[in-house]
């Protein structure tokens, strides 16, 4: 066993897998309304290579969670093989999926049955408006049906990410908390990081975490949840003494890149070292060549080496990667 160790030290462990760039909505801080040119499935890794990889992470290389990004990846049609194939594997690893939640209400239960242990579901606000205003599609009551289904198979906890924009979301967090609490879902809210499609990201229109927690605390009591919070991006708070909670993962303002334990595959076989890395390394050339697992893990390692100390959001220099969000994966 190998590790996927950084030139700083840091050790991968945390392998999130993009299945498909496609999405059925079309976030104002993710695409444009007309959406973006697909990646050709050519290019896109098959069902058995996404597997292959997946399993040289975790047998050669000390990966011991994954989770299932996009786009939106419960269109991949092989999902749940995928994640049957995964959980499959041994070692055993934690297995999750962050969706927007389309279609949640019909798969949960099969992905529950195909051992996946939690989701992560995208969901910004709980009003119908704002909703359709956000996503460009009239599609709330389809995630607050994948919710419910995901919370009664079982893939708990059910967490919620929500991305907060100014003007259009920013006055609903406690809102949005106080809809979470009644079912018992975990709100996080991540600030809104340059990944967007058309680079109309600025720093000053981004609603910080400082001010999400202030306004948070307009309606609820919040303390620091005691943990070591380790490479865990959320910092979590109690809310109103406890149990539940809220997280804020305050990517842009207060950075985690130093405990950082992820390394992400996209779904034409690229490993990115990082969500804003500028480089990729291609696995799927050599896959498709005939590479043996030791040969493609032997890649791997060294594309780890390249992993940047920081994302850089701050530098003068930063320059946003070439990928959006929706062709890396969260
Ligand atoms: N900044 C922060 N979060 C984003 N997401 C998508 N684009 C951005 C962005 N630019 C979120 C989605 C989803 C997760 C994968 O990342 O809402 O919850
Ligand atoms: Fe789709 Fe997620 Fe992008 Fe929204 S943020 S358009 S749900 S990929």
């Amino acid at each position: 066993m190998q590790p996927l160790q950084d030139s700083y030290g840091r050790v991968a462990t945390d392998l999130r897998v993009s299945l498909t760039d496609k999405c059925n909505l079309r976030c104002t801080y993710c695409m444009p309304a007309e959406g973006l040119d697909w990646m050709p499935t050519s290019q896109q890794l098959t069902d058995d290579e996404v597997v292959r990889l997946i399993g040289v992470a975790v047998g050669h290389l000390g990966v011991r969670e994954v989770r299932f990004t996009g786009g939106e990846p419960l269109v991949r049609r092989g999902l749940v093989d995928i994640v049957a194939r995964t959980t499959a594997l041994d070692p055993t690893v934690e297995t999750s999926l962050t969706t927007n939640g389309l279609g949640l209400a019909r798969t949960a239960g099969a992905l529950a049955g195909a051992g996946l242990h939690r989701v992560n579901v995208s969901l910004d606000s709980v009003r119908r408006d704002t909703f359709t205003a956000l996503t460009r599609r009239d599609r709330l009551d389809d995630v607050v049906a994948g919710l419910a289904a995901a919370a009664e198979a079982g893939l708990g906890p059910v967490k919620v990410n929500a991305v907060l924009m100014r003007g259009v979301n920013d006055e609903q967090a406690a809102e949005l908390l106080g809809w979470c609490l009644e079912r018992g879902y975990e709100l996080r809210f991540i600030e809104q990081m340059p990944l967007d499609a058309e680079h109309r990201w600025t720093r000053d229109d981004m609603v910080t975490a400082e001010e999400i927690l202030a306004s948070l605390e307009a309606s609820y009591v919040l303390t620091p949840a005691e943990e070591p919070r380790g490479s865990a991006p959320a910092e979590r708070f109690l809310v109103d003494g406890g149990p539940a909670t809220v997280g804020v993962i305050a990517s842009v303002t207060r950075p985690f890149c130093g405990d950082c334990d992820r390394v992400r595959l996209t779904a034409d076989g690229q490993v990115r070292t990082c969500l804003f890395a500028r480089e990729e390394s291609d696995l799927r050339g050599a896959l498709r060549a005939g590479a043996s697992d030791e040969e493609l893990a032997e890649r791997w390692v060294v594309a780890m080496r390249g992993k940047a100390a920081g994302h850089g959001i701050d530098d003068p220099t930063f320059l946003q990667p070439a990928r959006p969000m929706s062709a890396i994966g969260g």
